[in-house]
């Protein structure tokens, strides 16, 4: 119903924080999942629980009272020693779970001392949800970090309907079982009363995974949403592609500061067309083997120097784990060659920009481009893909996609489709969107515009609760 209470469990909270002796400022953080589940927390006075982002210090708890007064919903913290934060966030969440998700090629560290981080961290979870709201409220539990909630809940008596949903890809069989708790996370996983995952790709791969490894379990029925049998339990779990809002992409983009400082951006940027990549840095978004890309395109077709570039932007993410300090040094030593080799005077193949960009920069970028390359080698969606087409407001701009992204399942009605992992297959792509004509990019475009408008953020909380309260 409207109003049914509402708790939302994730490992950040939706603000972020700057504490300076013991006096915490918040600023609130604007993702597309924030923007969805907040109005109906609002709504029904509910709860979100999250870790705050930082050690545990004095002046956080206050700065989420001032906070909670503002968006009419509580917010709580889990509070994380350093120790707590180094082996369950740093470890088992991000040098395990992530790389074996995403894909069998990246190593994993399993660290025993991570994996026993990880319950206890779940557990603290567990304790605060159980504390917080009210008795027949639906717990809604975000992510990766914590697959062990509902669990913890049920040990600790508390029988109130839970939800979980996975943004990241869920791995083959033969990649999953490779973790050596894999039965104990995935029996943990069907103590949720609804499981949903982002593409029927995943769904799939999970579905497999519990016949492999849980016997006792029988899975049964067809369409968006099937059922796990245990014993006298039943699981939902459903693939339920989530997204972004539209409308709010689209008007930003056709506000008339952001029209400008895109022509700005364009007219700072002399080649006739640029090229937008924007990651989080992650070696699960294929930046080097984009570059390598590049690279080709330019040795190629000599043509196209001095009149396509590549504007590269990294968001700093997860520096302390070593993989990702090494991945940007080989991005900036890709980025350094291919500079040295094809600039001249006025032109220089790519500009990279390492830092943060507030949300109008990011939709004066989307807009100043003519081509996206969103090319991660695996990604549980990618809403990067989503928001440049939202924001191309002209229609005219070509978007080049992974198939191993999530999003590429809808987006595959207008997108050019490549493989990251296939440096010639992507520098033709690249080139075939870089001469592709007017109205076959607005064809194109307006397809994907179209299903992503349909198929909103809004839409995604609407059928993951429709899912969970039918019968
Ligand atoms: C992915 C995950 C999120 C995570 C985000 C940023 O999108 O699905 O759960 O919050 O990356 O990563 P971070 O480690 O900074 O939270």
């Amino acid at each position: 119903g409207e109003d049914q209470g509402v708790i939302v469990v994730s490992n950040r909270l939706p603000v972020s924080l700057e504490c300076d002796g013991g006096i915490c400022h918040s600023s609130p953080v604007s993702g597309g999942l924030v923007t969805a589940l907040s109005p109906v927390l609002t709504a029904s006075k509910g709860v979100w629980i999250g870790w705050a982002g930082a050690p545990d210090v004095e002046g956080v708890d206050a700065a989420l009272r001032l906070f909670s007064e503002d968006t009419g919903y509580t917010l709580r913290q889990v509070g994380l020693t350093s120790e707590q934060i180094e082996n369950f966030y740093f470890g088992f969440t991000n040098q395990i779970i992530w790389p074996l998700f995403h894909a069998s090629n990246f190593e994993c560290n399993f660290n025993p001392e991570y994996w026993r981080a990880y319950l206890d961290v779940n557990a603290l979870f567990a304790f605060r949800t159980v504390e917080s709201g009210d008795e027949d409220d639906y717990v809604w539990v975000h992510d990766y970090h914590l697959m062990h909630v509902a669990k913890y809940m049920r040990e600790a008596g508390d029988c109130r309907r839970t939800g979980f949903f996975l943004h990241i890809p869920f791995p083959s069989v033969d990649c999953f079982k490779r973790l050596p708790w894999r039965a104990e996370l995935l029996e943990a996983l069907l103590e949720y009363d609804q499981i949903g995952l982002q593409t029927m790709h995943d769904r799939r791969n999970f579905i497999r995974a519990v016949s492999a490894l849980l016997p006792h379990v029988t899975v049964s029925g067809r369409g968006q949403v099937v059922r796990a049998k245990i014993g006298s339990r039943t699981v939902k779990i459903g693939a339920f592609p989530i997204s972004i809002d539209y409308k709010k992409f689209y008007k930003t983009a056709r506000s008339a500061s952001v029209r400008k400082s895109a022509q700005q951006v364009h007219k700072a940027l002399p080649s006739s067309q640029v090229i937008l990549g924007i990651d989080r840095l992650d070696y699960t978004k294929g930046i080097p083997h984009r570059l390598r890309a590049m690279h080709q395109l330019l040795t190629d077709h000599p043509e196209i120097q001095g009149k396509l570039s590549l504007l590269q932007v990294v968001v700093p993410s997860r520096a302390a784990i070593p993989m990702y300090a090494e991945l940007k040094k080989e991005i900036e030593r890709l980025v350094g060659q291919i500079n040295g080799e094809f600039s001249v005077p006025g032109y220089v193949p790519i500009h990279y920009q390492y830092r943060n960009l507030s949300f109008d920069e990011l939709i004066a970028y989307y807009r100043a481009c003519s081509i996206a390359l969103v090319t991660p080698l695996r990604d549980g969606m990618n809403l990067v893909a989503k928001e440049y087409c939202a924001a191309n407001v002209e229609r005219t701009g070509v978007l080049v996609l992974s198939e191993f992204a999530g999003a590429a399942a809808q987006l595959r009605n207008g997108a050019i489709l490549v493989n990251p992992f296939d440096v010639e297959g992507v520098a033709a792509a690249i080139h075939q969107a870089y001469t592709m004509e007017k109205k076959m990019r607005q064809r194109r475009m307006d397809r994907m515009r179209e299903s992503i408008r349909k198929n909103d953020i809004f839409k995604w909380v609407d059928s993951f609760f429709a899912s969970a309260f039918a019968k």
